[in-house]
């Protein structure tokens, strides 16, 4: 059978589709359901690489971790003319609210992240009956080599498959009873500011992150300022922080992590704060007088240096002329190649493994 629907594209680096993606496909025409009228649940769609592929009939719902993963979905859908329709929940709202109901079919792409997979195991096994089928897949360079021990706690039977193409398969089923959908956020302790929540798979979930605290050692915000916003928010540290020594300036949070906005929407709760989920700033036409970011280097969990150029042009061209630009990376990350060569002035410091950049446009 043909599974394939036109061609997935989508406007950034990463692939729209791989071998994990595919084998879950696959794994589901195996198993003689694939035309049936199924619900299925399908945990870290990425650019549509899963759900693109299931035939119209079925009644999908769809788990996502990223803003620009479905923004990217979304592309391809309307790209491809797909036909499949499909219930969008962040991982946000899966993990606090769940499904609400049981599945006949879980497809997963198993995340890196232990934390996260106990918590997405134990909320998806909630969402199973006792025939309900339970793959998971991953590329095998990014599978927790641990990854069966970890889920013990939530199916009495797990099975390794072959490896197809580099990904690896599981399949899980016997899911163990289970009571209410727990609280799966902590907090943390951040010595200052009070106590922060966080969730499994936010970025430096245990203890503000040292190259956010080296920066925010040295951050100001100009008197004149009026407006700032915090690029990559995270759980929201930079802007809670900011708060307190400027609590009269409008402050605007964005991330791509859905969890993340999550949590800085908890930390950062104030009348003058907006917190939205975006890639960098390009959702937005304002610019903004002061703008801090903790630089990333990932497309969602894996390594890509693309990502920082794009976000450094993104907080380029949101400030305002006389605008001031804070930025922390790890050194030797080179940020000053992205840097416009108009800046009135660029400052940095060094401080153990960090820089930290004070820039004025
Ligand atoms: C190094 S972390 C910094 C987090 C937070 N500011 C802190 O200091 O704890 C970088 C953040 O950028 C976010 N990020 C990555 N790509 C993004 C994108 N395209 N748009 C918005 N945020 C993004 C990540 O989800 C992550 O939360």
């Amino acid at each position: 059978m043909n599974i394939t629907r036109g061609t997935l594209t989508h406007n950034r680096n990463a692939p729209a589709t791989d071998a994990a993606d595919t084998y879950l496909v696959s794994l589901l025409q195996e198993s003689g359901l694939y035309n049936k009228n199924i619900s299925v649940l399908i945990v870290n769609e990425r650019y549509g690489g899963v759900v693109l592929k299931l035939p119209p009939e079925a009644n999908v719902t769809l788990v996502q971790q990223f803003y620009t993963e479905q923004a990217g979905l979304a592309h391809n859908a309307a790209n491809n003319g797909v036909e499949v329709s499909w219930k969008a929940m962040t991982e946000a709202y899966f993990l606090m609210q769940g499904v609400g109901q049981e599945v006949d079919v879980v497809l997963w792409r198993i995340p890196r992240n232990k934390e996260l997979v106990h918590a997405q195991a134990d909320c998806i096994s909630r969402h199973c009956h006792g025939e309900t089928l339970v793959y998971g897949a991953s590329m095998i360079k990014y599978t927790l080599p641990d990854f069966r021990e970890l889920i013990k706690a939530y199916f009495g039977h797990i099975r390794t498959l072959a490896m197809r193409h580099k990904a690896l398969a599981f399949e899980m089923a016997l899911p163990k009873m289970r009571g209410e959908l727990p609280d799966y956020s902590g907090t943390l302790n951040s010595h200052g500011m009070g106590f922060l929540c966080t969730f499994p798979g936010v970025f430096s979930r245990n203890a503000i992150d040292l190259g956010t605290k080296e920066l925010l050692r040295r951050i100001r915000i100009n008197r004149a300022h009026n407006s700032v916003a915090d690029v990559g928010c995270g759980y929201g540290a930079i802007a809670r922080y900011l708060y307190q020594q400027r609590p009269d300036v409008k402050y605007t949070l964005v991330d791509n992590h859905f969890l993340s906005v999550e949590c800085a929407k908890r930390n950062v709760l104030f009348e003058n704060v907006r917190v939205e989920a975006g890639d960098f700033l390009e959702e937005t036409n304002t610019s903004f007088d002061t703008i801090v970011c903790n630089v990333p280097f990932h497309d969602g969990h894996l390594l890509d240096r693309s990502v920082a150029k794009r976000c450094l042009q993104s907080v380029f061209s949101h400030a305002t002329p006389n605008g001031e630009v804070w930025l922390v990376a790890n050194a030797g990350n080179t940020l000053k190649k992205y840097f416009p060569s108009s800046l009135r002035s660029a400052h940095k410091v060094t401080v153990g493994k960090y820089e930290i950049w004070h820039l004025r446009m």
